[in-house]
């Protein structure tokens, strides 16, 4: 690999990704690998900078994860982070006990500022808060480690050893709530490291590419293309790195957002690979006639996409790989090292039982939503997919409360387009997470001209959040409410009334089925 590498060694806590992903953002590349890596392979790896993870552990139960001492003589710099930084100070020497009085969350954390992962850190003062999250701390660090900050409760906090370039953090830098964290950890990369840090998503994009053609090497491979950003930045990032052996099947349900399913067609058919977009509304729609519970409209949609799906795959025959477009917030840690379980996909339904391939290529993995999105960019895809909003799989259908009809559908599409006009207009559309026009199964009475309506409630809904767990409603407004709601009661027709949703979730979702 031309480009500088810091390898993030995983000993099983629970921000390994994201410790990867701060450094990413320090314009260096970085990876995760399990702590049981061998190290003539890290020392094949030749990475400018190592970091050792937090983890659920103390370092003194035998069972814990440890390393050898060999890590520290390889003449490559080492960060550890919370659990990481006890381990240095139990491998090198230092003693390390059940704290007294355990830290969780803020804390006040008072620095030395000759430190070398403070000293360059702009405008980083005496003291500042650091998240802490741990119950042993390091009570005497080794011989020849100078401690570099404190806190009221840790007396070692932060301690370093430049002569041998180890350095250690009992605080986690790379969450947000640490000031100044991220100043740190570019510190440690480039101070304690060297790192130039000009490694950028260009160059991510062209070691993907290298990654995917050594793996399918002259294998076939098949990708569900759903729309939605993280299919279609790995269907770009496939089509790339093995042009025509990807066939990518596009089921469209007929549940898209108005002019959706075009935008895609047009995004990838004529781009070097089997595109294939099947045309299944009426199918959907016939299976859902009569169905208006919730579950069982998710359900059926669910089953149907799948054997849509195996229906063309199995007109393709066997492949290889199949591609899923899972990225890091997918994917469910469970203990160290790389094993790791995949949420069921909701948008695919799960995975297809009668589809014959071998293994299953991930190349988004270890990439978070903005990191994707940057690549789409790279990759060359229009703003229209890469900036698309969350999307659920079973689409439009649990967006109509009720039974769903073509002509539901149709008012629901236009309205939902007014929507995103307006929103787009007032230049929210980067700001407001989520948003979208709900159909509702009521009507009420409303007066048009001189003239007496009984006509559909639509909801208007808009949401922020930072994970989709959590959601405040969003503060849209009144002026780009009452614009939306105007034109769609004017332009869309059988609508007389357009609510507003102030929940925030939880108590409510954010869809509505
Ligand atoms: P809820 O309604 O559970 O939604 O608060 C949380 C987020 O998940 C999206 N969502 C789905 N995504 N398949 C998906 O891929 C689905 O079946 C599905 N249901 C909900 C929803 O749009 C929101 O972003």
């Amino acid at each position: 690999m031309e480009h500088e590498l810091v390898i993030v060694l995983d000993f099983g806590g629970q921000y390994n990704q994201l410790i990867a992903r701060r450094v990413r953002e320090c314009g260096v590349y970085c990876e995760v690998r399990s702590y049981k890596t061998p190290i003539e392979e890290l020392k094949k790896l030749a990475p400018k900078g190592i970091i050792f993870t937090g983890g659920p552990n103390s370092v003194y139960e035998p069972t814990s994860p440890h390393i050898g001492k060999e890590i520290f003589e390889l003449g490559i710099p080492v960060l550890g982070i919370c659990y990481g930084a006890q381990l240095v100070a139990y491998t090198l020497g230092g003693k390390v006990e059940t704290c007294r009085v355990s830290e969780y969350g803020k804390t006040e954390t008072f620095y030395d500022r000759t430190g070398v992962l403070f000293r360059e850190v702009e405008g980083l003062p005496e003291s500042a808060v650091s998240w802490m999250s741990h119950t042993d701390y390091v009570a005497a660090v080794p011989e020849g480690f100078r401690i570099t900050a404190h806190t009221k409760d840790c007396p070692a906090a932060a301690f370093e050893n430049t002569d041998r370039g180890v350095y250690a953090v009992q605080f986690h830098p790379e969450v947000n709530h640490t000031q100044y964290g991220l100043g740190m950890l570019d510190s440690f990369v480039k101070k304690a490291c060297g790192c130039k840090g000009d490694w950028n998503m260009k160059d991510y994009a062209k070691t993907a590419v290298e990654q995917i053609r050594a793996k399918v090497g002259s294998g076939k491979a098949l990708l569900a293309l759903s729309g939605g950003v993280d299919s279609s930045v790995a269907c770009a990032l496939m089509s790339k790195a093995i042009g025509s052996q990807l066939t990518c099947v596009f089921v469209d349900h007929g549940f898209m957002r108005k002019n959706e399913g075009d935008e895609v067609e047009a995004a990838f058919k004529d781009k070097n690979l089997n595109f294939i977009r099947v045309d299944a509304s009426e199918r959907f729609l016939a299976r859902l006639e009569g169905v208006s519970d919730p579950e069982t409209k998710r359900k059926t949609i669910g089953e149907e996409f799948i054997r849509v799906f195996e229906e063309e795959a199995n007109k393709i025959g066997a492949v290889d790989f199949l591609v899923q477009g899972t990225i890091y917030p997918d994917v469910i840690e469970s203990g160290t090292g790389d094993a790791a379980v995949i949420k069921s996909h909701h948008n695919v339904g799960g995975l297809p039982d009668h589809v014959n391939f071998k293994e299953i290529v991930e190349p988004l993995r270890m990439l978070f939503k903005d990191e994707v999105r940057k690549l789409g960019t790279e990759l060359g895809l229009p703003d229209y997919l890469v900036w698309r909003q969350p999307f659920p799989g079973p689409g439009l259908a649990i967006r109509i409360i009720g039974e769903i009809t073509r002509e539901k559908l149709r008012i629901l599409r236009d309205a939902d387009l007014v929507f995103r006009e307006e929103i787009a207009a007032a230049h929210l559309d980067r700001e407001i997470s989520q948003y979208f026009a709900v159909l509702t199964d009521m009507r009420s009475v409303g007066v048009m001209g001189d003239g007496r309506t009984y006509d559909y409630t639509l909801t208007l809904r808009g949401v922020t959040t930072s994970d989709f767990m959590t959601a405040d409603f969003a503060r849209i407004p009144y002026e780009v409410l009452e614009k939306a709601s105007i034109r769609i009661v004017n332009e869309v027709g059988s609508i007389n009334r357009v609510c507003y949703d102030i929940t925030s979730k939880p108590p409510a979702t954010i869809e509505w089925e």
